[in-house]
């Protein structure tokens, strides 16, 4: 059981830091919902759906993209972004009861979406339209996070560099899904306009890039800036390298979306475009690999806690899958291994990092609302009271382990192989997730600290900030 202690004066420090943002009364719930289909996805993979048991322009390819990188990745990073970008702009969130529709709207409408695939293929047969109902509810719920978070930001300029990330971020979102509506549209004949059409044959790099590359990796290398640094204490890094990093991954986003887009509708070379951005992209990921090094190296906590060391396992994963690329395409087979790619840039980056943080995160809110109304008036356990480290390690480690072996069989073309390895990820992902129920239930904080007088245990899917 921890002693009883008052917050060491570094741990005071960071607390004022987050304590200067409410907290984000929904994010529990998009957190929950985005584990339930990482589930999902995980168990479908073990079950053989999908590639590569199936080709990867099938329905069931469809389905498990779209419930892995909506479904999990979306709604994680909205969720964070609800409680984040108060902190990194330090100001409240535009609306707290806009999360609420917008995720309803989101699951709603990917639910749709998946149907719609479904229908595509012939599995579901009725006739209703859900392909337009999918684009209608998805351009909802993510207008609504747009919008709230576009004006949470708007009113903070001007706007330190993890914020300007994550602007870009939003950006390539309103791209993704805007290449997404046109997809479904056309798909379901609602549109025959010959762009349109010309956008669906050629576009769908663009609209990967656009999810993966911009929405996905972009915002959640902002975030990582402030995150790895709050957590690592370490200085925020904002030099001449930083804003080059930053520079041109928004010049390569830019070249691949728009210049693709125009390549598209003017018969120009696609093949160049891509080419111009993904050496931009690849200068953007080396600054921001040289930067993360260096965070790590000047960090005043010379221990650092699980988080961060999984979070480097993430990093790695996106460096090797740079490396991957590289030599996929300097060998002539990036097309035939486009999927194995895809894998390790979802699996081994951005699903690392994310549960990296999710297991910091969910102390971390889960001691602010429990522990942050008593702070000094009565003893407290400290955040990292609330997890066993010890308990947790072996998990990631398996998860980790698990995606690079996956990755590994895909490109070996092993599809046995590849469905054993999603097993033990699913293992190693249900491993963690009771690790995340203990931390938000206090079961690992002694019975006699856990909670203070006026304090009740906090709900497992939302979070409410108590007064006395
Ligand atoms: C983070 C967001 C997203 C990412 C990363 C993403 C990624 C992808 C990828 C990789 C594919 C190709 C998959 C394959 O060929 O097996 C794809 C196809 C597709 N996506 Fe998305 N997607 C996202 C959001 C959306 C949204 C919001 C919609 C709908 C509103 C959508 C609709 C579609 C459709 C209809 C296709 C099939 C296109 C075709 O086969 O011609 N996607 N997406």
């Amino acid at each position: 059981m921890p002693a009883a202690r008052r917050p060491a004066p570094l741990q005071q420090k960071k607390n004022a830091i987050v304590l200067g943002a409410t907290l984000s009364r929904w994010t529990m719930s998009y957190f929950a919902a985005a584990l339930i289909a990482f589930l999902a996805a995980e168990l479908l993979m073990t079950l053989g759906y999908g590639y590569p048991s199936a080709p990867v322009e099938s329905a069931s390819t469809l389905v498990l993209v779209h419930l892995v990188v909506l479904g999990w990745l979306s709604l994680l990073m909205c969720g964070a972004l609800f409680q984040f970008v108060p902190v990194l702009v330090a100001r409240a969130l535009y609306s707290d009861s806009l999360p609420l529709p917008t995720l309803v709207c989101l699951i709603v409408g990917l639910a749709a979406l998946l149907l719609g695939f479904l229908q595509m293929d012939g599995f579901v047969s009725t006739v209703f339209a859900f392909f337009p109902a999918a684009a209608a509810l998805l351009a909802i719920g993510f207008g609504l996070a747009l919008w709230n978070l576009g004006r949470t930001l708007w009113a903070a300029r001007p706007l330190p560099l993890p914020a300007r990330f994550v602007v870009v971020g939003l950006c390539s979102l309103a791209a993704t899904v805007t290449f997404g509506i046109i997809f479904t549209l056309v798909l379901r004949g609602v549109t025959d306009n010959p762009h349109l059409a010309d956008v669906v044959a050629n576009g769908v790099p663009l609209h990967a890039i656009a999810g993966l590359g911009g929405w996905l990796t972009f915002t959640a290398m902002g975030v990582s800036y402030r995150l790895l640094a709050m957590f690592m204490l370490a200085p925020d890094l904002d030099s001449s390298r930083s804003r080059a990093g930053f520079y041109s991954g928004t010049a390569a986003l830019a070249v691949a979306i728009g210049g693709g887009v125009a390549a598209i509708c003017f018969a120009a070379s696609l093949t160049l475009a891509l080419l111009a951005a993904g050496l931009l992209g690849l200068c953007a990921l080396v600054l921001y690999g040289a930067d993360m090094l260096r965070l790590y190296r000047a960090r005043k906590r010379r221990v650092i806690e699980l988080n961060s060391r999984m979070a480097a396992f993430a990093m790695a994963g996106l460096a090797a899958s740079v490396i991957l690329i590289v030599a996929l395409a300097a060998l002539g087979f990036f097309a035939q291994h486009v999927a194995a790619t895809a894998f390790l840039v979802a699996f081994g980056w951005l699903s690392g990092l994310g549960l990296a943080k999710l297991y910091k995160i969910t102390a971390f809110l889960t001691w602010l609302e429990c522990y942050g109304p008593v702070l000094g008036k009565t003893a407290t356990p400290r955040v990292q009271d609330l997890a066993v480290e010890r308990r947790a390690i072996r998990w990631f480690f398996l998860y980790f382990c698990a995606v690079w072996a996956a990755t590994a069989a895909l490109l070996l073309e092993m599809p046995m192989a590849f469905q054993a390895c999603a097993g033990l990820m699913l293992i190693a992902s249900l491993g963690i997730i009771v690790q995340l129920v203990r931390i938000r239930r206090l079961l690992d904080v002694g019975v006699a600290m856990r909670l203070p007088p006026g304090i009740r245990m906090p709900q497992l899917l939302r979070c409410s900030v108590q007064h006395d």
